[in-house]
């Protein structure tokens, strides 16, 4: 798929056949696709990713999440991957968000690409902020803190078609 297209058919998957797991080598190709992001001062041992999908691990983070917000629905829509996105302590001031924002974008392009739907998870991050027993449980290494993750896996219904790209965002030109 050309990159354009790709960036025009990615769209947030809010519900997810749980029973339905993505393949290995597609997983591989998302990881590779994140781990090729730009990344301030090409810091890569900055990050660190962990791929969780054991249900019962999914069901945990899930709850978790869902008494940090005080909400009862599921905030990871049931997908049976979940990749979550840490980073250190930055170089630069809040340069890991941006950093993870690389990382992310790259892989949900990339699942995106490979026909596996996906959504940017912000939420689940929360769930690890004063919990430092839930980032060992999830082998989170020491000094890094989980930041974002995403879901992953393949949608209850089929996702529409492809947006078309235009400018939408609030521009001002200086010539
Ligand atoms: C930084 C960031 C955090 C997000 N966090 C969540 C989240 O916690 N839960 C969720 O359902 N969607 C989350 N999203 C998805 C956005 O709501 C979604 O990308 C946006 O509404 C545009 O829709 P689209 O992805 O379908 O184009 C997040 C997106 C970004 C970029």
């Amino acid at each position: 798929m050309e990159t354009m297209k790709t960036i025009a058919k990615r769209k947030s998957t809010r519900s997810f056949l749980s029973e339905k797991q993505i393949a290995k080598a597609d997983l591989d190709v998302i990881l590779a696709a994140g781990s090729a992001a730009p990344v301030g001062m090409g810091d890569y041992a900055s990050l660190h990713l962990t791929v969780i999908q054991n249900p019962a691990l999914l069901d945990k983070l899930n709850k978790a999440v869902q008494t940090a917000f005080k909400i009862d629905r599921n905030v990871l829509y049931g997908a049976p991957t979940f990749v979550l996105v840490s980073s250190k302590e930055a170089k630069a001031p809040n340069i890991q968000y941006a950093n993870v924002a690389c990382v992310m974008e790259n892989m949900l392009l990339a699942a995106t690409d490979i026909g596996i739907d996906g959504v940017y998870i912000w939420s689940a991050a929360a769930a690890f902020a004063n919990n430092p027993d839930l980032r060992k449980e999830f082998g989170i290494p020491d000094g890094f803190a989980p930041i974002s993750g995403a879901a992953l896996g393949y949608a209850t219904q089929n996702n529409p078609a492809e947006k078309e790209l235009k400018v939408t965002l609030a521009v001002n030109y200086i010539k």
